[in-house]
């Protein structure tokens, strides 16, 4: 059997993390494509001569032209510009929208048939525009944001409670960052939701908070630090775990920014729900019951999205 083909666009600092992760994992061949002349190819190279040492088999290619995407299984889209100090996810818009434009037209002319994972920012919006620009079947066409924030409250919760991270569970909603929606009551230490954990006084409800509020700020603590880019290694990791789950048919429960069709009273939006993802793409949307403070955060998420998705179509009235 042929090997599987992951195609990434956009070869900066996710992108090249992508390629590492999916060679370690050997997940495939590899194709990295890039408008900047050089990089991929140069990434391709460097990666393609650790796999000696690593011990895996992938082929890797970087390129400037869409027609080496071709036949891809999994294609995952960083393409766009990073967010800078200061600048919000929506400062960033107008540039990734064209971006999107572009890289959908690539995607349905050469890998019509590939599961897309879209990373670039700002998310729920630019997976819309993606999934429009590129006209493929909606549950092919997701975008990685929940498996980050919610590895980011796990990780955060773990060091609070000083236990290992594979035991601390965290189930999150909503749009990316500032309006997600952490929902403590499903998640869990070995199954002990976080307000039992209170009531035993593992932790203060006002930590509990001040760990939801750092989590939601995940992204913009990183760009703080970093000052010259934003996140890459916990972004590429989650994307990687949702592409593992497509290509294996694995049918993890995660959490994605998906296309909702009636669940949650919502239609023609993509926002982050825990979903199914197997070889059919997503293969489930998993409804819950919020209670009237989820689902006033989660409104207010949604609300954020629908208006992140209206500016696009004001930029872009060709799409949807
Ligand atoms: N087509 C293909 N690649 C493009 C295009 C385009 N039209 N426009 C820009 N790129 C490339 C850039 O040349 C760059 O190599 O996209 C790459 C983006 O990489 P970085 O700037 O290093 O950004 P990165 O940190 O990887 O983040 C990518 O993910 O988390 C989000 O907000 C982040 O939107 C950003 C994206």
């Amino acid at each position: 059997m042929a090997r599987n083909k992951i195609a990434l666009i956009g070869a900066g600092q996710i992108g090249g993390t992508l390629a590492h992760l999916a060679g370690l994992k050997e997940l495939g061949d590899i194709v990295l494509f890039d408008i900047a002349e050089g990089t991929p190819q140069g990434k391709a190279l460097d990666i393609a001569q650790s796999s000696a040492v690593e011990g895996f088999d992938a082929k890797l290619k970087g390129t400037q032209s869409y027609a080496d995407i071709e036949g891809a299984d999994v294609v995952i889209v960083t393409a766009g510009v990073p967010r800078k100090p200061g600048m919000s996810r929506d400062d960033l818009l107008e540039i990734n929208l064209k971006v999107m434009n572009q890289v959908g037209a690539g995607i349905a002319k050469y890998a019509p048939d590939a599961f897309v994972i879209c990373i670039t920012n700002p998310l729920d919006a630019m997976v819309w525009a993606l999934q429009q620009a590129s006209g493929l079947p909606s549950r092919k066409v997701v975008g990685m944001a929940g498996v980050l924030d919610s590895s980011r409250f796990r990780h955060f919760l773990a060091e609070e409670f000083d236990v290992s991270i594979e035991d601390v569970t965290a189930f999150v909603l909503g749009g990316h960052g500032d309006t997600m929606v952490p929902l403590t009551r499903y998640s869990t230490v070995a199954g002990i939701p976080l307000p039992d954990l209170v009531k035993m006084k593992w932790t203060t409800q006002e930590k509990l908070d001040q760990i939801v509020q750092r989590t939601r700020d995940g992204g913009a603590e990183i760009v703080g630090l970093l000052k010259t880019g934003s996140a890459f290694y916990a972004p590429a990791a989650s994307a990687i775990e949702m592409a593992d789950s497509y290509l294996k048919d694995k049918k993890r429960v995660l959490p994605a920014a998906a296309p909702l069709n009636g669940e949650y009273g919502l239609k023609d939006i993509y926002v982050g729900v825990p979903i199914v993802i197997g070889a059919n793409g997503v293969e489930r949307v998993i409804e819950i019951e919020l209670d009237q403070s989820e689902k006033a955060m989660f409104d207010k998420s949604v609300e954020s999205v629908k208006g992140l998705v209206e500016a696009c179509r004001r930029i872009a009235p060709d799409l949807g």
